[in-house]
């Protein structure tokens, strides 16, 4: 007999159906409740209704894909920036501050951009229901100090090979995200894991499957560190099964100067702000990188901000 791991045994068993949040729905305060449980639960949801096309979706897709299957020597034209901005096969960086766009394929940066755009007016959808699930004013998340002029960073991921967590090869290895939320678009290939509690030994793994037409959303530390830990950014991960997988994550962040104060509502006599977590800007946390490690991919990425 085949000799599994006990992780293996639960990840295979497990698989995980997450709250639907439609964003079609004009009652907010229903979607508010739905969300407000999502976010307690798991800190996953789906989004539906969410106005970003299929075809722009699929073309998203459709360009990631040719991209990757460029001669290597052709994405290094665009090779990864100090800023994290471009193309890395591997661990490294180089220097250039801006997008590392070129005309690498027609269309490509007519395609990213734009899907970017939808991606962060659909983030700013959500953070609007998340106001009122925070109970909060819908547009407490409006304002130029916060989603005004956010950064938000689009990473095209290709993973391909197999994980093999016994020797800790993941095509994308556990992590919380760091940002506000983080939309992703996976084209279908199973792999995405969360784990609720990471505090219970050992851990168990979900898979979370995508559902045909929609986003999988999940909440990032920043958000945890704004509402005084009441919402959770959850531990997540991505194994390979051999098969090439495809997917699209994009981060928000509140704008550069922002200031990450305990939101209103979110303290209590028993659960008072630790001052340290207060009151700092935001570039003070920025880690170096906004991808997690992979072991099995490449990736390309891009931001809005200098
Ligand atoms: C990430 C991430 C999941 C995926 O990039 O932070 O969790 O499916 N990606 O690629
Ligand atoms: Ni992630």
């Amino acid at each position: 007999m085949e000799n599994k791991t006990e992780e293996d045994k639960v990840s295979i068993i497990k698989v995980s159906a997450l709250t639907c949040i439609d964003l079609d729905n004009s009652n907010l305060h229903q979607s508010a409740v739905l969300l407000k449980q999502a976010c307690l639960d798991s800190g996953f949801f789906y989004v539906i209704n969410h106005g970003i096309s299929e075809e722009l979706k699929d073309e998203a897709f459709e360009q990631s894909k040719k991209f990757f299957a460029l001669p290597l020597e052709e994405k290094m034209k665009v090779l990864r920036n100090e800023k994290y901005r471009g193309y890395a096969p591997f661990h490294d960086s180089l220097l250039d501050p801006k997008n590392q766009f070129r005309d690498v394929l027609p269309g490509w940066r007519e395609t990213m951009e734009k899907y970017y755009q939808e991606a962060l007016r659909v983030c700013k959808s959500i953070a609007r229901i998340m106001a009122l699930a925070l109970d909060l004013d819908v547009d407490y998340f409006n304002t130029p100090e916060m989603l005004g002029n956010p950064i938000a960073d689009m990473v095209l991921f290709h993973y391909e090979g197999k994980s093999d967590p016994s020797k800790g090869i993941y095509a994308c290895g556990a992590h919380s995200d760091f940002g506000m939320m983080s939309l992703l678009a996976t084209d279908g290939v199973m792999g995405l894991q969360i784990c609720k509690d990471k505090d219970v030994m050992p851990q168990k793994w979900e898979y979370i499957p995508s559902l045909k037409g929609a986003y999988i959303v999940n909440l990032g530390d920043l958000l945890e560190r704004w509402n005084n830990g009441y919402f959770k950014s959850t531990l997540h991960r991505v194994l390979g099964n051999g098969q090439d997988r495809y997917s699209i994550p994009f981060f928000l962040k509140p704008s550069h100067d922002c200031i990450i104060e305990c939101l209103p509502n979110c303290q209590s006599e028993n659960n008072l702000p630790n001052d340290q977590m207060f009151n700092v800007h935001l570039p003070t946390l920025q880690s170096s990188t906004c991808t997690p490690k992979t072991d099995l991919g490449e990736v390309w990425s891009m931001c809005t901000t200098p």
